[in-house]
């Protein structure tokens, strides 16, 4: 196992605050004041924008960045190299059959060293990365530290979810250290290197081709619970100065080029905007739900909602279901059976899910696709249409769902390779048949 090389000059810490528009320097006076382009920057610098966002966007999202060179000294000519298992969408198999509910124990680790780059596993695609519409769901194994490599997603910008091990993001913006019931944000188009703290390390990804994550509009809710925007950590700004043969992989429009450089390209000294990474601690999510009867759709649990082009209609949810109290009287607590327009993608980070008492494990992920019927297994029916609803805490529990408006194709990795339980459907088998036509029964 590679271990993480040292970070002598890393400044560590962290800015709160979601989408706000930071400013940042590792050097004293490295940032310029009162302008962005002055015609020459502090230090010898170069200054550069990093647009996220079209420049006219009703919001753009962008950062300016001041380094020992300029991001064309971090590319020269590509060659494409392949990544079989890192899929995009359109990638619809004719031999694989999406339609189904589908269910996967942990995506084993393999004696095979593995980096960020090489230990991606794409489950599902969805809608076009071509057209920046849709998605991908990815399983991660790390064993590897980049070193002396780094990465960039032209595609994408990537939401990471671990479940084992801890990980660092050295970015050019900065440095972000995530473990399990962490997550990062790794936005489009920003170079990073990824290393291993401890390992080994997997996760799951929502690669999203579209408009960035937001937070969810709380409507009646308020200003206040599910995340809030201080609990949302951007890294301080970090740069090296390093002069050692590296290279640079990109992913773009599916595909996957390589470029060779003499350095290392995280040489940003100084940084302002509101276009940068950033890590959220879940637990400090503060879920919201019923205090009576009943219970509310489970976008009540939303962190994050990356829009579509239709208002209210997300090209990805992601929504999160943690420890929480359950308290309503005379009411079926767990998910309700339903049948549902988006496609569900599921990841368990720790515990156990109300809905699936068994089977659903820590790392393993399920698949309930556009408008295929679901809900809970049999064991779960019979216990909570029989507990005492006295007021229970949820606990030891924390899974994910990665929600889109598109159906989601599987790869052949998940339909094939990927620990696929073959037996997952039967457990609505042994639901009963109750109703005689007797008034009154229960
Ligand atoms: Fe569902």
């Amino acid at each position: 196992m590679v271990q993480a090389p040292s970070h002598p000059g890393a400044h560590e810490g962290y800015m709160p605050g979601f989408g706000n528009d930071f400013e940042t320097e590792a050097l004293p006076g490295a940032l310029p004041q009162g302008m962005n382009s002055p015609q020459k920057v502090n230090y010898g610098l170069y200054g550069e924008q990093l647009s996220g966002t079209a420049f006219t966007d009703i919001r753009p999202e962008r950062t300016w960045c001041y380094r020992i060179r300029p991001s064309v000294k971090h590319s020269k000519r590509y060659e494409k190299i392949d990544l079989p298992l890192w899929r995009s969408a359109p990638n619809v198999d004719p031999d694989v059959v999406s339609l189904g509910q589908y269910r996967w124990n942990p995506v084993p680790h393999s004696d095979t060293p593995l980096t960020w780059l090489t230990g991606m596993r794409t489950m599902t695609t969805a809608g076009d990365v071509n057209t920046q519409v849709g998605m991908a769901s990815h399983v991660y194994l790390v064993t590897s530290s980049m070193v002396d490599e780094y990465f960039y997603s032209a595609d994408s910008e990537l939401l990471v979810v671990p479940q084992e091990g801890r990980l660092r993001f050295c970015t050019e913006l900065g440095i972000i250290d995530i473990e399990p019931q962490n997550i990062a944000i790794l936005p489009r188009g920003l170079v990073y290197r990824v290393e291993l703290l401890d390992g080994p390390a997997r996760g799951f990804i929502c690669e999203n081709y579209g408009a960035k994550f937001n937070l969810p509009g709380r409507g009646p809710i308020g200003a206040n619970c599910m995340a809030n925007p201080r609990d949302f950590k951007a890294p301080v700004a970090a740069f090296e100065d390093r002069e050692v043969p590296s290279t640079v992989t990109i992913k773009w429009c599916g595909q996957f080029h390589r470029t060779e450089i003499g350095h290392s390209p995280l040489d940003v000294v100084a940084w302002h905007g509101n276009y940068a990474p950033y890590k959220y601690d879940l637990k400090t999510y503060c879920p919201v739900g019923a205090i009576l009867f009943d219970h509310p759709d489970p976008s009540i649990f939303t962190v994050l909602t990356a829009p579509s082009g239709q208002p209210g209609v997300a090209n990805i949810d992601f929504v999160l279901f943690r420890e929480r109290w359950m308290v309503a009287e005379d009411t079926f607590r767990p998910p309700w059976y339903h049948k549902n327009i988006m496609s569900e993608m599921m990841g368990n980070i720790y515990g156990q899910y109300d809905a699936k008492p068994q089977g659903f494990v820590p790392g393993g992920v399920s698949l309930h696709n556009m408008m295929l019927p679901h809900g809970p297994d049999r064991d779960a029916f019979e216990g909570a249409s029989n507990a005492d609803l006295k007021a229970v805490k949820l606990d030891n529990t924390m899974s994910f769902m990665f929600e889109t408006r598109f159906p989601q194709h599987l790869t052949p990795f998940a339909a094939n390779e990927a620990p696929l339980q073959d037996d997952y459907i039967d457990c609505w088998d042994s639901l009963e048949k109750k109703f005689d036509g007797t008034p009154g029964k229960k």
